[in-house]
């Protein structure tokens, strides 16, 4: 099968640090197909040779393990071409037909790496020059949009002229191991279905710690803030892969069906609930590994006076017959206490205590999903305390919490597919499992939209010391239902 992989955005950012790697790592491990032709896209001006030079230079901030020996980068390289555009430009859409023309590939994947602005009238010139056919696929990035509206308003500008078939949207959260271990803990053994409902778990967060700041995209992320940027997306597919009914089959839409119906399931927002339940923080200076690091409105590119959140912790409910009254925690931000990305779910404690057990001790499933990837089941066993050698018979044994762990970077290696290259190969090969269908991400859109009204009228986020785990009110949000974040380390 022949392939040409047209990269917009060719020079951009998410092209040499995220894109690049991940279709190297796919060449090295031999599982691009052959005779394919990446081309990148953008309005430089480029020769083919200059594009691989340049792609080369940025490969040396690449992590070493990731990085290609000369030899090897001469062999990528002969992939690589590159093709100037300006995407205003309706000649230079047809120049490109006449480009793919050539080679008249099996496959056309169109990736969309550029500012979401340019969507629609990418996907519209593209139409206008004929690169719509059946044997082409679109690949779209994040953010889709800004809000409901303007998601709707590119999804249909895509969907008059290519069929949902060829719309691969991305979020790379679903390409993770760890996130595809989930879909198999859940649907690949019988052990946790029979106690996977409100009957016998308690509550389940997710966190989804960063401890990096904003970097360099400061004038990015203070139009986007921590609900757009993670949990309208990131977060929320995570929710559906927790909450979501066993699919029919592993196919693209039966997986898809189930996870749209755990988010037209969420719990609609109402004043008083965003009062109680969403709480938004903006970090200000504080450490981060151990140095002195600037708070958020310092960070170049960010108003100084900004309003935008870096923080978010919610408290929603999955409002359907499994999950009622289950309290679902969210919690993601920069600069907090470390990289860290879990889901923590707590199961109820025994319905009659002979036990004295600790404060707060109950059955708890921990899903890491990094930079951990593993399973920790945490249960309760019978202590060898003191009192107990001692023969005090009155106080009831005690129990001691204990833990089953299961690291899967150590059984299955740490050099497994990364997101982006399973993705990237799944576009190829046309599998859309992994990808997000548009009525699921306008209901994401849907239903993150009242928080964004109101916290654009309303006041302004709390602020967190860099490198603490949020505002206060997170905790006590959580602290009022009786139960407490998960371990912060
Ligand atoms: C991206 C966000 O989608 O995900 C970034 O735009 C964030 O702000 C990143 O840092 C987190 O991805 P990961 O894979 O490092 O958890």
């Amino acid at each position: 099968m022949s392939f040409d992989l047209v990269l917009f955005g060719g020079t951009g950012d998410l092209a040499w640090r995220k894109l690049m790697p991940a279709l190297f790592q796919a060449f090295r491990h031999g599982s691009l197909p052959e005779g394919g032709r990446i081309i990148g896209v953008a309005r430089d001006n480029l020769t083919d040779d200059a594009y691989r030079e340049l792609i080369q230079s940025r490969f040396a901030a690449v992590e070493g393990a990731k990085r290609p020996s000369p030899e090897e980068f001469k062999q990528f390289a002969s992939m690589l071409y590159f093709q100037r555009m300006d995407l205003s430009k309706p000649e230079d859409y047809a120049k490109l037909g006449e480009l793919l023309k050539q080679r008249n590939a099996d496959t056309v994947v169109m990736y969309l790496a550029t500012a979401p602005g340019l969507f629609t009238q990418a996907v519209e010139q593209l139409a206008v020059a004929g690169l719509n056919g059946p044997h082409v696929r679109l690949v779209l990035e994040k953010p889709l949009g800004h809000d409901l509206a303007s998601n709707r308003e590119i999804n249909s500008a895509v969907r008059k002229v290519l069929t949902e078939q060829q719309v691969f949207r991305i979020d790379h959260y679903l390409g993770k191991p760890s996130v595809q271990n989930l879909f198999a803990m859940r649907f690949g053994n019988a052990l946790f279905e029979p106690i996977w409902r409100r009957e016998y778990i308690a509550n389940i967060q997710i966190t989804i710690g960063e401890d990096l700041g904003v970097e360099k995209r400061g004038a990015f992320y203070d139009q986007t803030g921590a609900l757009r940027d993670m949990v309208q997306n990131h977060a929320l597919q995570l929710v559906c892969a927790l909450g979501m009914e066993p699919p029919i089959n592993a196919h693209a839409d039966a997986i898809r069906d189930e996870k749209l119906k755990v988010l037209r399931a969420l719990k609609p927002w109402t004043a008083e609930s965003i009062g109680m339940h969403a709480i938004r923080g903006q970090y200000t200076a504080g450490t981060a590994y151990g140095e002195r690091v600037q708070g958020y409105r310092d960070e170049p590119g960010v108003d100084p006076e900004s309003r935008t959140e870096t923080f978010v912790a919610l408290r929603t409910e999955i409002a359907n017959w499994r999950w009622a009254g289950v309290p679902l925690y969210i919690r993601t931000g920069k600069r907090l206490g470390s990289r860290d990305a879990r889901i923590e779910v707590s199961f109820r404690e025994t319905p009659h205590a002979i036990y004295r057990a600790p404060v707060n001790a109950a059955n708890k499933l921990v899903i890491n999903l990094q930079p951990k990837d593993g399973l920790e089941l945490h249960l309760l066993a019978q202590a060898q305390d003191k009192r107990q050698r001692n023969g005090d018979r009155h106080a009831g044994p005690q129990l001691a919490p204990v833990q089953l762990d299961l690291d899967f970077d150590k059984r299955f290696g740490t050099e497994r597919v990364g997101a982006y290259e399973r993705l990237l190969l799944d576009v190829i090969d046309g599998r859309l499992n992994l990808f997000v269908r548009s009525d699921e991400q306008e209901e994401a859109w849907r239903w993150v939209e009242p928080l964004i009204d109101s916290w654009a009228s309303d006041g302004a986020p709390r602020p967190y010391a860099a490198g603490t785990w949020g505002p206060s009110a997170s905790s006590a949000m959580i602290a009022r239902d009786g139960y407490a974040w998960g371990e912060e380390q």
